[in-house]
């Protein structure tokens, strides 16, 4: 009898899996459950070219359902994982049904922080995650014009954006005083903000929401410091949390699956990737958890060698990138804590490149419309390198000199 590996998951690392598995010589029963609809897609156009109506949702489905069929993989769809069973090594769907496996990986994701205040449930508020989601965001969108955004990070930026393309009144809080300020920090969440005002988004920044209010729909927010603001349509985002099943057996959980270097958990046979996986990054000596396409991509990937009997320690600098209006922002690098910021070229156009350090060294690296910086921008944060601030700052000297 072949051995069965159980996807639980069929979002951007099962779809990293899927892509891989077989290349990688597997050749046990495959058997990927999904809870949403949709067969594996492409989630980072929902929050702007979907939502702008320049893709469908037939753009974004990765492969036709012939590609798993040829591949020999079962995908099931709308089908929720209720609960695991490590010892007895089966999982249990709401539907009733019973799924035995021998290898287990967990790519369930997160799922979206709901807003703990009153007036949360009422129509006309919205989260933002799956493509169900950004149906329903979408339609919405074209009948209103008041939107206030709730959280100023990668979904209420972009959100924002595409708001305001679309020639909404956007008013956006925060409770950081700027923008991005997690990922970014004060001084390059400050030039993001920037950029939104600029296009009219209102900023409420250091301000939170205390209550929203309606009859049969949201009609209004009320912030801390008093203010009211009438609103037809409210989106929330303010974070995710790692998503699992109720787990009855041994299995390190702690801000997600702790897995080793090679996406191993800590129970036999189970491995995890994507935003649901805390992993150990060798370079840096600590578990992360990243929560950006590209980490589940190649994440997803490397979790299909592993089952395939192929481990690797997996070890990329970690990436992510943002579109709002007509800029890019693109970052690399790892999530430590830098002691300073080492700006080259203009924050306010924005046209710049900004290095993050810690003791001297590269830990990551923004760039916004410098295009040619990218390449060798990764490659500095690839070597953890240390350079001369002065070179670095300059921009007008090519980065590729840093690099020889
Ligand atoms: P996030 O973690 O990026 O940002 C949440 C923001 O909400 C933070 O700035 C936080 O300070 C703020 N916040 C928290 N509670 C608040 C409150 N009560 N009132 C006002 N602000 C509050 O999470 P977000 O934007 O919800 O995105 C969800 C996930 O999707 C994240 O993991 C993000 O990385 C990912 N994502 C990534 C994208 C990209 O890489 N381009 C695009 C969209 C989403």
């Amino acid at each position: 009898m072949p051995e069965t590996c159980l996807v639980i998951g069929a979002g951007v690392a099962a779809f990293g899996f899927a892509n891989a598995i077989r290349d990688a010589g597997y050749q046990g029963r495959l058997i990927i459950v999904g809870a949403e609809e949709s067969p594996p897609y492409e989630r980072p156009p929902l929050s702007k070219a979907y939502l702008l109506g320049k893709k469908h949702e037939d753009d974004l489905i990765y492969r036709p359902l012939s590609f798993y069929e040829e591949r020999g993989i079962t995908l099931v769809l709308g089908e929720r994982i209720a609960s695991l069973d490590l010892q007895a090594r089966s999982a249990q769907a709401e539907s009733g049904k019973t799924y035995h496996f021998d290898q287990l990986v967990l790519a369930t994701g997160a799922n979206p922080i709901r807003l703990p205040i009153p007036g949360a449930e009422l129509p006309g508020v919205r989260v933002l995650r799956s493509m169900a989601d950004a149906r329903a965001l979408r339609d919405d969108l074209h009948r209103v014009e008041r939107v206030f955004v709730i959280g100023g990070g990668f979904i209420g930026c972009e959100v924002a954006a595409s708001a305001r393309t679309l020639g909404k009144q956007v008013t956006l809080v925060e409770t950081m005083p700027v923008l991005l300020g997690r990922a970014l920090g004060e001084q390059i969440g400050s030039a993001i903000a920037r950029v939104h005002e600029r296009r009219s988004v209102v900023l409420r920044l250091g301000r939170r929401v205390e209550a929203l209010e309606g009859r049969a729909r949201v009609e209004r927010a009320i912030l801390d410091d008093g203010t009211v603001l009438p609103c037809d349509l409210v989106v929330v985002g303010i974070g995710v949390r790692p998503a699992l099943p109720a787990i009855d057996g041994d299995l390190e959980i702690d801000n997600g699956v702790v897995v080793d270097a090679t996406c191993a958990a800590s129970a036999p046979g189970v491995w995890a990737a994507g935003d649901v996986a805390r992993w150990w990054h060798p370079t840096i000596q600590r578990a992360i958890r990243v929560e950006h396409y590209d980490n589940a991509l190649a994440m997803g990937a490397a979790v299909a060698k592993a089952v395939a009997g192929q481990p690797e320690p997996y070890a990329p600098v970690p990436s992510f990138w943002s579109d709002q209006y007509d800029l890019t922002i693109q970052y690399y690098g790892y999530p430590v804590e830098w002691d300073e910021i080492i700006v080259r070229g203009d924050l306010d156009e924005p046209a710049f490149t900004a290095f993050y350090l810690a003791s001297g060294r590269i830990f990551g690296a923004v760039i916004v419309g410098r295009p040619k910086d990218m390449r060798p921008a990764r490659r500095l944060v690839e070597r953890l390198a240390q350079v001369d601030r002065a070179v670095l700052s300059d921009p007008e000297v090519d980065l590729r000199t840093l690099l020889s």
